[in-house]
């Protein structure tokens, strides 16, 4: 069953994806859509099912680097992708596009992340204006594995307990630099055990997004997060609680990619993660991500 988005003169198809129990808005498949050819109509459909949906997936897309990099500026100017785990700042030849990749040619990984799991997270969140939005491009996959799974962080906020939610309100939490999703230490970086003097950025606990003025929790990454002004022991027990309710399995849509999917995902108000895949079986994966600004507290 669809439901249609209009926006002035167009309509796209919206199918609702068989979603999280406790997030029902999260996720939508857009479709009847070719993302190289999408007037300004279009695209105002889109961008407002993007801000409904928080996460969008269309299929059957055949996009080159130039087409993705297109489209994902209509979102707005993008941030280059980070530098690869081999050290090489550009993957595929443009220098915005994120190559996520277990290949290896001639002895060099091509990409980032490896075929391991890649932990709950939101896009370079250790910055201090992190993207507001990625896109993933699929040009491979591998036979089984490497789904990649969203959480609703508006529907983790509201699943909190009543005291908990009092509590998290006004904290602020370090989102580290210092990881990797896939686990890899990033350039440059010397780790340490304590989340305090890793590099990263504060950002607050609780947010209000700017577009839907939805309240959400903004969490980062678990591995080396902490509460400021608590101590680690504290900041730790309080993570884990928080932690435990914003990745329950109710929160959760799980995609099961084909090659010429495109899935759309807003940074601010969802966490994403990616189950591991058989090493010897190939996934690549190109992803764009937009510039935006930290979110504000609520
Ligand atoms: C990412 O975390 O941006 C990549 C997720 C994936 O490989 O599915």
């Amino acid at each position: 069953m669809s439901a249609h988005a209009t926006a002035t003169s167009v309509e796209i198809g919206i199918r609702p994806l068989r979603s999280a129990p406790a997030a029902p808005g999260l996720g939508a498949e857009v479709t009847g859509v070719d993302l190289r050819a999408i007037d300004d109509a279009t695209f105002a459909a889109i961008h407002r099912a993007w801000i409904d949906r928080q996460v969008l997936l269309f299929r059957g897309q055949t996009l080159t680097d130039p087409d993705l990099a297109a489209f994902s500026r209509r979102f707005g100017d993008l941030d280059m992708a980070p530098i690869q785990e081999n050290g090489r700042a550009i993957g595929s030849g443009m220098p915005e596009i994120y190559v996520v990749s277990n290949v290896i040619e001639n002895g060099v990984p091509i990409g980032s992340l490896g075929h391991g799991e890649a932990v709950w997270h939101t896009d370079m969140s250790y910055l201090s204006s992190p993207p507001k939005a990625s896109m993933l491009y699929a040009l491979e996959i591998p036979p089984a594995g490497g789904d990649t799974s969203f959480a609703d962080m508006y529907a983790a906020f509201d699943a909190l307990p009543d005291s908990l939610r009092e509590r998290a309100l006004g904290l602020k939490v370090k989102h580290d630099g210092t990881y990797n999703s896939g686990g890899f230490v990033r350039q440059g970086v010397t780790p340490t055990d304590d989340p305090r003097e890793a590099p990263g950025m504060m950002h607050p606990l609780v947010c209000t997004h700017p577009e839907s003025g939805r309240r959400m929790l903004y969490l980062g990454r678990r591995k080396m997060a902490w509460l400021e002004g608590f101590g680690l022991a504290e900041s730790d027990a309080l993570l884990d609680e928080i932690w435990t309710h914003a990745t329950a399995k109710q929160l959760v849509w799980t995609h099961e990619w084909r090659v010429g999917d495109l899935v759309l995902w807003d940074n601010r108000c969802t966490m994403h993660r990616r189950d591991p895949f058989d090493a010897t079986a190939r996934r690549i994966m190109h992803r764009t991500q937009v510039k935006g600004a930290a979110p504000p507290a609520a």
